[in-house]
């Protein structure tokens, strides 16, 4: 993408996060399993971290696996695991040498030792980059998320006069991270499916229907086109010199 292009864009979200949907239907419409179908759904996501350092966004959200993706088949549940950690191995060394700083957002303790670990030495290796933050929301649940902070807010004794947003924010796994700005869902689909649920109170919705492992640089760069026409007003009116 030329620098011509990406200067078209005048507001960059600072934060995008992306419900990565559609590989069981690219696959089997292709006459392939629905694990080719997840396969295929990690090779065009180096692309996407690429364009998404390159476009200026400073956070980015992929929703990898939800706490109700455990009740698929044992099998694709496994390949799933798998995958990721293939991709962990794949993938590491070239997302340190890019300034990707790692994170995981969800329950990482419901997920395989080795994976586990994996996943930890990664979040190690990378904690002092800064060109991108990568949350990867695996084994994440919004509910699960807003649960898990009240019971800790409550087993901290917490004075709930002290609470507000912001002080309850800091219990979300995404404690660290702004609210998403832009959320894309791939596929066709039009729901949040349990994702980010406090955190996108006020975020852009994005809709394709291209299929995730379908999903590139140019559909990035036109999620950025609509963003740009978006007019976030978060409640109020504007103002007559905005107008
Ligand atoms: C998204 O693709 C990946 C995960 C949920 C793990 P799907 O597997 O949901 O693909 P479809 O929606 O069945 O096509
Ligand atoms: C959402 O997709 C979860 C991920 C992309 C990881 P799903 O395919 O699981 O969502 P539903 O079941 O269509 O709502
Ligand atoms: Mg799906």
């Amino acid at each position: 993408m030329s620098k011509e292009i990406l200067k078209t864009l005048h507001k960059i979200p600072t934060h995008v996060a992306i419900i990565m949907d559609g590989n069981g239907r690219w696959a089997l419409e292709r006459g392939l399993s629905r694990l080719a179908g997840h396969k295929a759904g990690t090779e065009n996501l180096r692309e996407i971290i690429e364009a998404s350092a390159e476009f200026g966004i400073k956070y980015l959200t992929i929703y990898a696996f939800s706490t109700e993706n455990w009740k698929r088949p044992k099998e694709e549940i496994q390949g799933l695991m798998r995958i990721f950690k293939t991709m962990l191995d794949r993938e590491l060394n070239n997302l340190h040498k890019n300034g990707v700083q790692l994170r995981h957002i969800g329950r990482l303790d419901g997920i395989g030792k080795e994976l586990q670990k994996k996943v930890r030495e990664a979040i190690e290796l990378t904690k002092d980059n800064q060109t991108l933050i990568l949350n990867v929301a695996f084994n994440y649940g919004g509910r699960d998320e807003i649960l898990q902070a009240v019971k800790q807010i409550v087993a901290n004794g917490v004075n709930v006069d002290d609470l507000d947003d912001d002080q309850f924010a800091k219990y979300l796994y995404t404690a660290e991270s702004p609210d998403p700005d832009l959320v894309i869902r791939t596929s066709g689909e039009f729901r949040c499916s349990n994702f980010l649920i406090w955190q996108n109170a006020y975020a852009e919705w994005y809709f394709t229907p291209t299929y995730w492992p379908d999903f590139n640089r140019n559909e990035l760069y036109q999620a950025l086109v609509a963003y740009n026409e978006r007019d976030r007003r978060y409640g109020k009116v504007k103002q007559d010199k905005e107008k």
